[in-house]
C-alpha cells in the first residue's frame, strides 16, 4: 500500500487513481495524518501538492516522522517544498506564479547511486511536465542533489544522495505532464517496489467474500437503483453475491429520461436476473416541485422526497417483524438489515481529504438523508474504486450499458431552467431523445463523456409554414471530461448538429430554436443548474 498524504491540492486524488491504475493499492489520508495512526505499513509515502505557501501562519504539517520511516517519498509540488523546509531547503515566492507547460530537463549529475536517480530512469534526456505553483525552492537541503531542471526552476526535481526520497516541482497525477504516469510507475514500482496484484478480477472475488461474509446466510440488503453505471454494477455485484436477498428499488421521479424507467426495468430486471421494484411516484415530485425555479432548491426537494418514497417502499419490502415471525425454515428471508450504497472511491475522498479553502458549487448528493432515520447498515461495495465500468465490464453488463453517459440524480428538473411541468418534461424528454439518438447514429456517443439537452423557457420568434412562431428554445450540450472536475465542449461535425437542430424544430412541438453550448468547465459547469 502507498500512502498519498493529502494538503489540499486540486489534484491530489489524482494520485491515488494513478497508483490504483498501476494496479497498486494506494489510501489517501489527510495530511495532518500521524504516522503512528495510520492502521497499515506503507511500502511508499506521497505527499500531494496545496493551494498553502510553506512559510504561511497555518500551512498544514507534515509528520516529521514521514522522514524516519525507512520507506521511499515523494514530494510532489507543496510537497517537494514541504520535504525541503523539514529537511533544511530553502522555499520562495516565484517572481511569477507559474501554471502551464515547461520542459523539464532530467540532469545526468547524480550521486552515482542508481536507486537516487531511478525516478526517471529510462526517461530520456527531456520531458513536458504540467507546472502549477507560486512558490520554488531556492536551496535545496543538504544531502540532495539536482535531478532536474527547467527554464525557470533550477530546483524542479530533487533526489536525496542516499535516502529513497524525492521531490518534483511539477505534477506527474495530471494528463498533461504526458509521461507523469512512468514517473508514479517508477516511484511505485521501481523504488518502493510495490508489486502490481491490485486487479479488478482479484476485486470481485474479494469483495463477494466479503459481502456474503458480512450479510451471513440469511441477511437481506435494499438499495436503490437509477440506471446508471454505478448503480446498476453495484446491483449486479450484490445479486452476484446474494442473489435474490437483494433487492433494489427504482423511483420513477417524474423527472428522468424518455422511456427510462421501462428500460432500467427490463435492463435490471430481465437481462441481468436482478429483483427489482420499480415506484411511480411522478405525480408526488412533480406537485412538490410546482413553481420552484431555484436549482439547490429542486435539488433538496427531489432529495428528500426521494427518502420518503424510498422508505414507504423498503418498508413493503421488508415486511412487518409478525409477518417475518410466522415464517419458519427456508422462507424465514431474515429481516432487511443493509442499505447498500453506490459510494465511489471520490465520495470517499471528498470526506476525508484536507480541507482547504473551498466553496460548496452544487450539492450532489441525493441520497446521503436515507442512514439517518432507517436504521439500517451501510454496505459500499464500490468504494475503493475510482470508475466502474471495467468492473461492470468484467460482470457481463452490457457494454452499452456500461458506456452510458452519467445521469444527474436531480434528472431533467435541473435541466428545465425556470419551473418543472409534466408539459415542460415532455417537451425536454422528447428534445433529448432526438439528440441522444443521433449521437448514437452518427457513432459519437462513446467519444462525449456526457450529451443532454436543456430546456431554455425564453421563447423566441420562428416562422414555419409562412406563420409566425413564438417558442421556446433547446441548448445542446455536450462535453469531453476525465472526471467531471473540467471538461471541454464537443466540437461536432456540422453535419451532426444540423440533422439535430432540424429534427427537433420539426418534432418538437413547442420548440422553433436550437443553440449548442460552447462553454467549458471551468468557467461554466457541466449542468446549466
Ligand atoms: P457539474 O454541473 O457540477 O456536473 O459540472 C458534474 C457532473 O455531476 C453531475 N451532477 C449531478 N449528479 N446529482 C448528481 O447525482 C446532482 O445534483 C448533480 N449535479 C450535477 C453532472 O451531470 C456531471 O456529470
Amino acid at each position: 500500500t502507498i500512502l498519498i498524504l493529502d494538503f489540499g491540492s486540486q489534484y491530489s486524488h489524482l494520485i491515488t487513481r494513478r497508483c490504483r491504475e498501476l494496479n497498486v493499492y494506494a489510501e489517501l489520508q489527510p495530511c495532518t495524518q500521524k504516522i503512528k495512526d495510520v492502521s497499515f505499513k506503507p511500502k511508499g509515502i506521497i505527499l500531494s501538492g496545496s493551494p498553502y505557501s510553506v512559510y504561511d501562519q497555518d500551512a498544514p504539517r507534515v509528520d516529521p516522522e514521514v522522514f524516519s520511516l525507512d520507506v521511499p517519498v515523494l514530494g510532489i509540488c507543496y510537497g517537494l517544498q514541504e520535504m525541503a523546509w523539514n529537511l533544511g531547503g530553502e522555499v520562495t515566492k516565484c517572481d511569477h506564479r507559474e501554471y502551464g507547460f515547461a520542459q523539464l530537463l532530467i540532469s545526468k549529475i547524480g550521486s552515482g547511486n542508481s536507486s537516487v536517480d531511478a525516478l526517471f530512469e529510462g526517461l530520456g534526456e527531456e520531458m513536458q511536465v504540467w507546472m502549477s505553483h507560486g512558490d520554488q525552492l531556492s536551496a535545496i537541503p543538504e544531502d540532495f542533489h539536482i535531478i532536474g531542471q527547467t527554464d525557470t526552476a533550477p530546483f524542479a526535481a530533487i533526489a536525496h544522495n542516499s535516502k529513497p526520497f524525492y521531490g518534483i516541482q511539477f505534477h506527474p497525477e495530471v494528463t498533461h505532464s504526458p509521461r507523469g504516469r512512468e514517473v508514479i510507475g517508477r516511484f511505485v514500482l521501481n523504488i518502493c517496489g510495490c508489486k502490481p496484484s491490485w486487479t479488478m478480477e482479484e476485486f470481485i472475488g474479494k469483495e463477494i467474500a466479503r459481502i456474503r461474509a458480512i450479510c451471513g446466510p440469511k441477511g437481506r440488503v435494499i438499495g436503490a437503483v437509477s440506471g446508471g453505471v454505478d448503480s446498476t454494477v453495484a446491483a449486479k455485484l450484490m445479486h452476484e453475491a446474494i442473489g435474490d436477498r437483494f433487492h433494489a428499488i427504482m423511483v420513477d421521479n417524474g423527472v428522468l429520461r424518455l422511456n427510462e424507467a421501462n428500460q432500467v426495468h427490463e435492463m435490471l430486471n430481465k437481462d441481468l436476473g436482478v429483483n427489482l421494484t420499480v415506484v411511480d411516484s411522478s405525480d408526488l415530485f412533480l406537485s412538490r416541485l410546482k413553481d420552484i425555479e431555484d436549482p439547490e432548491q429542486k435539488r433538496k426537494i427531489i432529495g428528500n422526497t426521494f427518502i420518503n418514497v424510498f422508505e414507504t417502499e423498503a418498508a413493503k419490502i421488508e415486511g412487518t417483524a409478525e409477518e417475518e415471525e410466522k415464517l419458519t425454515g427456508a422462507e424465514a428471508k431474515g429481516r432487511v438489515e443493509w442499505l447498500l450504497q453506490g459510494t465511489l472511491y471520490p465520495d470517499v475522498i471528498e470526506s476525508i481529504s484536507f480541507k482547504g479553502p473551498s466553496a460548496t458549487i452544487k450539492t450532489h448528493h441525493n441520497v446521503g438523508g436515507l442512514l439517518k432515520d432507517m436504521k439500517l447498515k451501510l454496505i459500499e461495495p464500490l468504494r475503493e474504486l475510482f470508475k466502474v465500468r471495467a468492473l461492470g465490464r468484467l460482470l457481463n453488463i452490457p457494454s452499452h450499458l456500461v458506456q452510458r453517459h452519467p445521469f444527474p440524480g436531480p434528472g431533467l428538473a435541473i435541466r428545465i431552467l425556470g419551473p418543472v411541468t409534466r408539459s415542460q418534461v415532455k417537451i425536454l424528454q422528447i428534445a433529448d431523445n432526438i439528440y441522444i439518438e443521433e449521437i448514437r447514429k452518427a457513432g459519437l456517443y462513446n467519444e462525449i463523456s456526457q450529451a443532454f439537452a436543456v430546456l431554455l423557457p425564453v421563447k423566441a420568434v420562428g416562422v414555419m409554414g409562412d406563420k409566425r412562431t413564438y417558442e421556446q428554445v433547446i441548448a445542446l450540450r455536450a462535453v469531453q471530461s476525465e472526471d467531471f472536475m473540467t471538461a471541454d465542449w464537443y466540437v461536432f461535425p456540422p453535419e451532426v448538429l444540423r440533422r439535430i437542430s432540424s429534427r427537433i424544430t420539426n418534432e418538437v412541438e413547442g420548440i422553433n430554436r436550437v443553440t449548442y453550448d460552447i462553454s467549458s468547465k471551468p468557467p461554466a459547469t457541466v449542468e446549466w443548474l
